[in-house]
Parts: structure tokens; C-alpha cells; sequence
């Protein structure tokens, strides 16, 4: 058996802290975090915890870091880390010049093992060790994604976008065929290392009411896959969709009558809806993906996280890169809290904490498995080095609390606070050493 011990401030959400309150959040100023054969065997006061570790134990010591659950990234497309960053005018002219043309070079198999390659590489950079990641239509986008993510066992959970309209022929597929495609990949890739699959119908204005339905299929069919899709992000789209479901009674119910909302759907936006269509949506258990940086960036909206825990949702936090300008769900959870502010709303420090690690597992449906600090679980985490910076190391010695230093990192930090990644206790990526600092 491996046994690894991890010492250093630990801080792990074991609920969520708007529902559960305070002790929703254990912290560990100086804590130990025990991993046996990859899986998480004790996290506790080092005090308490050191003395009855049996010998010998490889003890590995951060002074000065944080350790923190993996992030999960709720909502990311792995094949946009080429147009982030594009200047445009809105989600669909946007969509229209920089995501269509990008999507279609993944017809190129190469192209797509070298990008999935890479992006995995930068998750693991950012401390993001869980992801829902939207593919393009080609099946050999999927498999360099699923190839690269049981290369270096990460816990992924990924599909082939299905549409059959309003984009370039090149990526348009009829229902049948994607829908046929889809079912393949599910059958040769779950279950594999740490992988899942999620049937991602690209968004209403891409999906005829035959391919929705064909999604809605094979989400009944395979229990044990998530439904990833994008819904009323921008106005102009949520007018669209009115225009394309004439007879359908709005955005929400566009997916409804196709079977698409269930617990394991996630629902990237989700920024224009009415208080009905929460209700409706928390009573089909189905989660939504909040993106503010995606949001700040295409000026999509501004995501009512109240509405949202007053209906009883399940909200996790997402990039949405390439729309979304950063990797980082530190930086993420800065925005977050940004859009919070521009609603009248708060977001502390802990509860972005949750959305970030535990928040996300929950809405995967993986939180048996990852999202906390917690014994039994896979040992997915983060050392966070809270000095990376100059200024962070200035701002850090004026910090009172963990809750300061979480908003700290939350405001001001980003990739540049992640000393070091863990999947499964193994080191998946570790920084450089820089001057006077941890890690
Ligand atoms: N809606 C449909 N497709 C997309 C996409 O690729 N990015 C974003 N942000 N929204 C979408
Ligand atoms: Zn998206």
C-alpha cells in the first residue's frame, strides 16, 4: 500500500455553506492530509493526526501554502483555447466568426490530440482536476480528449456536440447520425480510468426538435450519463429560440418536452429566465453552470445566484473558455463575486470556495467521489501558495483569516497561485520555485 502525509493549512467545504451555514467549512491551520493507495485515509489537525501515523510514512511539508479540493470546472470547450480572447460583438457573432471556423479544424484528428493535450496540461496548472467539457461534432475530438484525460487519470466527464443547424455545413450533422455517434462513444468510453459521459446538444438554436429529441433518448438510455447543454445565456438568443419553438412556451420548456431536464443535466448561463422557469428547473433537479467571466466578456448578463438558491438549484461555477477569459476558477470565482456585486447580492469567501470544488462535483454527480477534503474520497487536490506575488505576499501579511486569504486568492490570484496539483496523491503538475515563497 502507498501512504502519503500532506502537511500544510488545509481548507475543505463538507457542505454547502448557504444552506449549512459556518461549519459547512473545516479549516486546519496546520493540518495533515493522509493519502493511502490515491484515496483521501484522514484529513485533520496535524497534532491530532501525527502522532498515530504508523511508521514509516513519507511525509511531504508546505509552510506557508494552503491545500484545498481540486477545482472543478462545471463548463469549459477544450477546443476554444485558440480563440480566447477574440475581439466580437456578442454570443452569436461571436460564435458565428471565431467558434464555428475553430471547431471546424478539428476535423484534423492530430489537431485535436495536440489541443486536448495542451488544455488538459493548463487545467492542471490552474488546479483544476475535474471538468464537463463540451468537444466539437467530431468523434475524434471526444477521443483525443478521453485518450489525454486516462493518459494522466483525470476525473473527466466529456461528449461530442450534437447540432444539425444554423452553423457551417462542415459541422452540421443529421439527428440520426450524431445521435448514432453519440451512442458508439458512450458504449466505448464510459467507465473507463475516471471518465464519464455527458450528451451535449450545443444549445437550442443549433438543435431541431428531432435531435433534441434523439438526445433526450439516449439520456434516458444510458443512466449513467450527464446531459451538458447551454441555456438563455443572451437575450438575442432566448429571442431566437422563441422564433425557432413557436410552439413550445419558452426556452426552458424547449428542453423540457424533449426529456432533457433531469438531475444530471447541467445547464451552462441560465441568466435570462423568470421565476417560473426556476421553479420548473430545481423541480427536474437539473444544475446550472454559472460563467461570469464568460458573461463580463460577451456581455451576456449578469447571473442571479439569489434567485437561484431561493428556487433550491444547484449552482457550479464554469470558465467557459474560450468565451470565458481564464482557466483559473480562482480568477473565476473573482468575477463571480464581481457579477454578485453589480446584482446587489453578496459571495463570500467560503461559499466560493464551495461553488468551486464541492459545488461542481455535486452538479457532475461525482461527489462521492471528489469535491472535499473528506476520507473515502479520491485524493484530487490543490496547493495553493497564497505569496506567489509580491503583492499577494504584502496583502497575505495583513490577511486575519482563512476567509481573508480565500478572497485574497479569489480577487487578486489566479494560475500563479498553484504551487502544485495532485490527482490521486500523485503529483500531476508542480511550479517552479519561485523567491521567498512556498511551494
Ligand atoms: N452557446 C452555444 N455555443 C456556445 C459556445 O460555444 N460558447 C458560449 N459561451 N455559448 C454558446
Ligand atoms: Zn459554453
Amino acid at each position: 500500500m502507498s501512504r502519503t502525509a500532506f502537511r500544510a493549512a488545509l481548507c475543505t467545504p463538507i457542505d454547502d455553506p448557504a444552506t449549512a451555514g459556518r461549519d459547512a467549512i473545516v479549516y486546519h491551520p496546520d493540518g495533515l492530509l493522509l493519502v493511502e493507495d490515491g484515496h483521501i485515509a484522514a484529513c485533520g489537525a496535524f497534532r491530532d493526526l501525527a502522532p498515530s501515523l504508523a511508521d514509516p510514512v513519507s511525509m511531504q511539508h508546505y509552510p506557508g501554502a494552503l491545500i484545498v479540493p481540486g477545482f472543478v470546472d462545471a463548463h469549459v470547450h477544450f477546443p476554444q483555447v485558440d480563440i480566447m480572447a477574440s475581439h466580437g460583438a456578442g454570443l452569436l457573432d461571436w460564435l458565428d466568426r471565431y467558434t464555428f471556423p475553430c471547431e471546424a479544424r478539428f476535423a484534423d484528428p492530430a489537431h485535436a490530440r495536440t489541443t486536448a493535450a495542451f488544455f488538459l496540461d493548463e487545467m492542471m496548472r490552474h488546479g483544476t482536476t475535474s471538468a464537463l467539457v463540451f468537444a466539437t461534432v467530431h468523434a475524434a475530438s471526444v477521443e483525443a480528449l478521453f485518450e489525454a484525460a486516462l493518459a494522466r487519470n483525470m476525473r473527466l466527464i466529456g461528449g461530442k456536440v450534437l447540432m444539425d443547424r444554423n452553423a457551417p455545413d462542415a459541422l452540421l450533422e443529421d439527428a440520426q447520425t450524431g445521435a448514432a455517434a453519440t451512442d458508439r462513444l458512450i458504449r466505448a468510453w464510459r467507465g473507463r480510468g475516471r471518465l464519464g459521459y455527458a450528451v451535449t446538444p450545443r444549445f437550442a438554436p443549433s438543435c431541431g426538435d428531432t435531435l433534441l429529441a434523439a438526445a433526450g433518448r439516449l439520456l434516458a438510455a444510458h443512466d449513467d450519463v450527464l446531459l451538458h447543454t447551454h441555456l438563455s445565456e443572451t437575450a438575442d438568443e432566448v429571442a431566437l429560440v422563441d422564433q425557432l419553438f413557436p410552439a413550445a412556451d419558452g426556452y426552458v420548456d424547449v428542453y423540457d418536452r424533449a426529456g432533457l431536464l433531469t438531475r444530471r443535466s447541467v445547464l451552462a448561463h441560465a441568466i435570462h429566465l423568470s421565476s417560473g422557469d426556476r421553479a420548473r428547473l430545481a423541480e427536474t433537479g437539473a444544475s446550472l453552470a454559472h460563467c461570469p467571466s464568460s458573461n463580463l466578456f460577451l456581455g451576456s448578463g449578469l447571473y442571479d445566484l439569489a434567485a437561484a438558491d431561493a428556487a433550491g438549484l444547484t449552482t457550479a461555477l464554469g470558465t467557459d473558455v474560450g468565451a470565458g477569459t481564464s482557466l483559473s476558477l480562482l480568477a473565476t470565482l473573482g468575477d463571480a463575486y464581481k457579477v454578485a456585486r453589480l446584482r446587489g447580492q453578496g459571495l463570500d469567501p467560503l461559499r466560493g470556495l464551495y461553488l468551486a470544488t464541492l459545488g461542481g462535483a455535486r452538479a457532475l454527480g461525482i461527489d462521492h467521489r471528489i469535491g472535499s477534503l473528506q476520507p473515502g474520497k479520491e485524493a484530487d487536490f490543490v496547493v495553493l501558495d497564497p505569496a506567489a506575488t509580491p503583492l499577494l505576499a504584502r496583502r497575505r501579511a495583513t490577511c486575519r483569516g482563512v476567509e481573508d486569504v480565500l478572497f485574497m486568492l479569489a480577487t487578486l490570484g489566479d494560475d500563479r497561485c498553484v504551487a502544485e496539483t495532485r490527482l490521486m496523491g500523485a503529483k500531476a503538475w508542480r511550479r517552479g520555485r519561485r523567491n521567498g515563497s512556498g511551494g
